[in-house]
């Protein structure tokens, strides 16, 4: 719940200000009070009066509006608030944010302001990848701006890429997150989730059975205490949660460079079911029978151990947490697991068909560290992540 916090929501130019309409009610259906400013360009989307009437309080829009000033002035007006929140924000309102300018009431409420600000960009994909939006989005991140989005996908205006306003649901979540004073605030996170996907042509592949669950769910569990996650995901039956950074991957090679990508992090958490073989002789083109009765012979070559790697690695994270499903003699196998691999902890879970783990929604693990050997009594994957996450949280503590 959002119960007590104020947030300022200016809402920017753009045919995405209609959904700022529906982050209004979220945020209000969240317990959490909204200033809402709406700029020149964001009146041309929505009207004032549905701002308002969402909000339930008064939408300003002017600078020189003398009664706002006599009532509530713009410095104040800018500082009441727990979050600052931009959504949409332009092109336009990034590089006025960028330089610092102040020449309307939102980009002066954002230079006077000393709260925290969330920007959710909405633009066309060529202003978004545009040399000059990349250099006021790099700085506005090294001034302490958070971001959420913008999304991939089709554009208003017909276009395709990156630039469309992330959900109100992520949206929502970014915020929770940014208001979020948790034990891990200020951490960085890596978990790697889901399964991996091995070609053996452009249209068939190896894989495995894993859900992406347990790693969906631990990387809610550890935003949740305010951790700065970034989520490399294969390609999963669960989609990721929202308030974190998702970089989709589907073989065990691009996994292990988006994880190198991501360093440097306080914990790595390794929850991904990482196919240990692809395919050597994966066809460039679609394999066909050629009458003959026999079957291709596939060659198979070792994937690299993302686990051992980072690890073992120069950017080693302090914490670094792997997994070990095992189907026999869990505890002796996970413990010399620990070992070879070079990780603290190992989560050991027996994924034996019978005991419904993988792909199911309760897990029973035991959790080896170099004290030894911890059964946690069966429970949801939910609970198993946030436990996980809090004794996360207890061991960067004091680090
Ligand atoms: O060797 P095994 O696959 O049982 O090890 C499981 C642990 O190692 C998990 O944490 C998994 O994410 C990680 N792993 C990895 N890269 C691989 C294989 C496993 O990161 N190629």
């Amino acid at each position: 719940m959002l119960t007590d916090k104020r947030i300022l929501l200016i809402i920017g130019g753009g045919i995405a200000a209609y959904k700022s309409l529906l982050l209004i009610r979220l945020l209000r259906g969240a317990g959490a009070a909204v200033t809402p400013v709406l700029t020149h360009a964001g009146a041309e989307f929505v009207t004032p009066l549905s701002v308002s009437a969402l909000a339930g309080e008064k939408v300003y829009t002017d600078l020189f509006d003398l009664t706002d000033e006599a009532e509530m002035g713009h410095i104040q007006l800018s500082r009441v608030a727990d979050l600052i929140v931009v959504a949409p924000a332009t092109a336009d309102l990034l590089a006025k944010m960028a330089q610092g300018r102040a020449d309307d009431l939102a980009s002066t409420l954002l230079l006077a302001t000393d709260t925290g600000v969330l920007v959710a960009p909405a633009m066309n994909v060529r202003m978004w990848e545009h040399a000059a939006t990349r250099r006021n989005v790099a700085q506005l991140a090294a001034d302490g701006v958070r971001f959420v989005g913008p999304d991939a996908g089709e554009m208003a205006c017909g276009e395709f890429g990156p630039g469309r306003l992330a959900e109100p649901e992520a949206i929502m979540a970014a915020i929770r997150a940014a208001l979020t004073t948790g034990p891990l605030a200020g951490r960085h996170v890596i978990v790697t989730s889901g399964p991996t996907h091995e070609p053996i042509d452009p249209v068939r592949y190896i894989a495995n059975r894993s859900s992406g669950a347990q790693g969906t769910a631990i990387a809610a569990a550890l935003r949740d205490l305010g951790a700065d996650v970034t989520f490399v995901t294969g390609p999963a039956a669960v989609p990721a949660p929202a308030g974190v950074t998702v970089v989709a991957v589907e073989t065990a090679a691009e996994m292990l460079a988006a994880v190198e990508a991501a360093l440097p992090a306080d914990a790595a958490v390794m929850a991904a079911a990482v196919a240990d073989w692809r395919v050597a002789n994966a066809a460039g083109s679609k394999m066909k029978k050629d009458g003959s009765g026999k079957a291709p012979a596939l060659e198979f070559a070792e994937n690299p151990d993302i686990l051992a790697t980072v690890s073992k690695g120069d950017a080693r994270p302090r914490l670094v947490v792997g997994f070990a499903a095992e189907t026999d003699d869990v505890v002796a196998h996970a413990t010399a697991k620990r070992l070879r691999k070079g990780c603290d902890w190992i989560v050991a879970n027996d994924v034996s068909p019978a005991t419904g783990i993988m792909g199911g929604t309760e897990n029973a693990v035991t959790v080896i560290s170099a004290d030894g050997a911890e059964s946690w009594p069966r429970m949801g994957k939910d609970q198993v992540a946030r436990k996980l996450a809090e004794r996360i949280a207890a061991a960067l503590k004091n680090s």
